[in-house]
């Protein structure tokens, strides 16, 4: 399996992972992360610029990070864009129900969406490794205020033996008992691990960020290595270039536990 392919390929992907997993996604993505998805989502919403005016909230899904986002930053404009109109549908509800504001709703690829209108920052979770990184960053890049913040949060493989035979562990109860409790939920649970295991998602969205323009390029690596954050600046004059190569990105590494 490999998210990198055409277009088609990636939405065929997107759709035969959540097609009827709605209704269940909020309950199934706390309860299989044990919680911690949560606290990535804490994190996330931390590394947001204070007294954002403007965020874009992309592949919000039901509007978990988005309601976050507007609890965090209630005077602040957000705006959520997502592929599937049955996510969507229960973002919206969420929003109506527990969030004020002024938040709008899109349906459609994040890759493609534009604003004429500039973001403080831009925020994603669970998206990269679906992506079209190079144009995502482009027109990131272009909707973005000079320092506006670029933020990208997904899971990651393991890098060190005992971590991944925990991951596959978890993995493994997952995908047999979870199954069976969960039969709309059997696609991800098998498909998942192998997308994660392939996806070169961080070096390839690092390396994105640098073609589009970005600065201060950095990876926050998440409990025990099994999601990270890349954060990513763009910077405040045009002479503020990039200075640097790709090789120097693995010094601006992090990790938190
Ligand atoms: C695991 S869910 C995450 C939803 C939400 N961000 C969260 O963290 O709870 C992944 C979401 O990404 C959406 N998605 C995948 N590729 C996308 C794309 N290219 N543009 C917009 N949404 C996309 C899927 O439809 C799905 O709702």
């Amino acid at each position: 399996m490999n998210a990198k392919g055409s277009n088609g390929g990636r939405l065929a992907l997107v759709e035969r992972f959540f097609e009827g997993t709605g209704p269940s996604y909020d309950f199934m993505v706390n309860a299989a992360t044990l919680g911690i998805d949560r606290l990535w989502k804490r994190r996330l919403v931390d590394l947001i610029p204070p007294n954002p005016a403007r965020v874009l909230d992309l592949a919000c899904g039901t509007g978990i990070s988005t309601l976050a986002i507007a609890k965090r930053h209630p005077g602040c404009e957000l705006v959520g864009v997502e592929l599937r109109s049955e996510y969507l549908e229960l973002a919206r509800a969420k929003l109506r129900r527990h969030a004020r504001g002024n938040i709008e709703l899109v349906l459609g690829r994040a890759e493609d969406y534009r604003s004429e209108q500039p973001f403080d920052c831009i925020t994603s979770s669970y998206l990269a490794k679906y992506a079209e990184l190079p144009l995502l960053c482009r027109n990131a890049h272009a909707m973005l205020r000079p320092n506006g913040v670029f933020l990208a949060h997904d899971f990651t493989y393991p890098p060190k033996a005992y971590l991944v035979r925990i991951w596959r562990l978890y993995f493994g109860i997952l995908q047999h008992a979870g199954s069976r409790l969960f039969p709309s939920w059997r696609e991800i649970y098998f498909g998942l691990p192998e997308l994660i295991e392939q996806s070169p998602w961080v070096d390839d969205l690092q390396r994105a960020l640098e073609q589009a323009g970005f600065v201060d390029i950095r990876r926050d690596d998440l409990t025990l290595y099994g999601s990270a954050i890349v954060s990513a600046r763009k910077p405040d004059a045009p002479t503020e270039a990039p200075i640097r190569d790709s090789g120097s990105l693995a010094e601006d590494q992090a990790h938190h536990l």
